[in-house]
C-alpha cells in the first residue's frame, strides 16, 4: 500500500502537494498555473465600476451640534442650518440644490466647483459654510441678464467652447473675476487664468477664442 501511493505522488501534483506543505502563505503551485494558462483558463479580469460624485460616501457629520451659514447667495439673503463641517458645496448642491455648481474631485484641483465669494473665484469643495458670516456668493444662476444668457456665455456658445458643459459655470466665474481686474488680456493671459479650471472636452483653444471675442465686445456689450 504503502509503495503505491508514493507511485500516485510523483509527477506536477506530487510537486505542487510538496511546494504546499513547504509554503508558509499557500501561493498556489507554479506548475497548475502554468498548465492552466495553456488550456485557456486564465481567471477572469476584476471588473472596476466607475463612481460618480453623487453616490461617494459622504464625509461624516463632525461632533457638535448644526450651526447657521448666513450668505448673500445671488442677491438673496439666506440663513441655513448646517453642519459645522459642511462645505459651501455640499450647501449649494445638497441642501439648496443650485445645482449650476459642479462636483468634480471634491479636494480643489478640478475647478469645476467654482463660485465667486465677494467677486473672487474660490473652489465651493475647500470652503465650509459655516464660515461664511454673510458673504456674497454667485452662481451661474447670478450671471441671468433678463432672464437671458449673459454676454460671456453666448460667446462661448458662438465659438463652441461649450461641449459636455460641466466645466463652463467655474469657466464662466474664473473669466469674469479675471476681466473684472484685467479688461483687456492677451490669449497667454487668458490661458494663465484659466489655468486651474479643467476642461477634458474642448482643448481650451474655443474657450480662450470665446474670451477673446468677448473682450473684443463682438456681441454689441459694454
Ligand atoms: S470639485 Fe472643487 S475643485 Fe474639484
Ligand atoms: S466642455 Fe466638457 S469638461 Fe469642458
Amino acid at each position: 500500500m504503502g509503495a503505491r501511493r508514493r507511485g500516485r505522488a510523483a509527477g506536477p501534483r506530487a510537486d505542487c502537494r510538496r511546494s504546499r506543505a513547504r509554503s508558509a502563505n499557500g501561493a498556489r503551485c507554479a506548475r497548475t498555473a502554468v498548465g492552466r494558462l495553456r488550456l485557456g483558463r486564465v481567471p477572469a479580469p476584476r471588473r472596476r465600476r466607475a463612481v460618480p460624485p453623487s453616490a461617494r460616501p459622504r464625509r461624516r457629520a463632525g461632533a457638535g451640534a448644526d450651526v447657521i451659514a448666513r450668505l448673500v447667495l445671488n442677491g438673496r439673503p439666506r440663513e441655513v442650518e448646517v453642519r459645522p463641517n459642511q462645505t459651501l458645496l455640499e450647501l449649494l448642491r445638497d441642501t439648496l440644490g443650485i445645482f449650476d455648481v459642479k462636483e468634480g474631485c471634491d479636494e480643489g484641483v478640478c475647478g469645476v466647483c467654482t463660485v465667486l465669494l465677494d467677486g473672487r473665484p474660490v473652489s465651493s469643495c475647500l470652503v465650509l459654510a459655516a464660515g461664511l458670516r454673510g458673504r456674497a456668493v454667485v452662481t451661474l444662476r447670478g450671471l441671468e441678464r433678463n432672464g437671458g444668457l449673459h454676454p460671456l456665455q453666448e460667446a462661448f456658445v458662438r465659438h463652441g467652447a461649450v461641449q459636455c458643459g460641466f466645466c463652463t459655470p467655474g469657466m464662466l466665474l474664473t473669466t469674469l473675476a479675471f476681466l473684472e481686474r484685467e479688461p483687456r488680456p492677451d490669449r497667454e493671459a487668458i490661458r494663465a487664468a484659466l489655468e486651474g479650471n479643467l476642461c477634458r472636452c474642448t482643448g481650451y483653444t474655443k474657450i480662450v477664442d470665446a474670451v477673446e471675442a468677448y473682450v473684443r465686445g463682438e456681441l454689441g456689450h459694454d
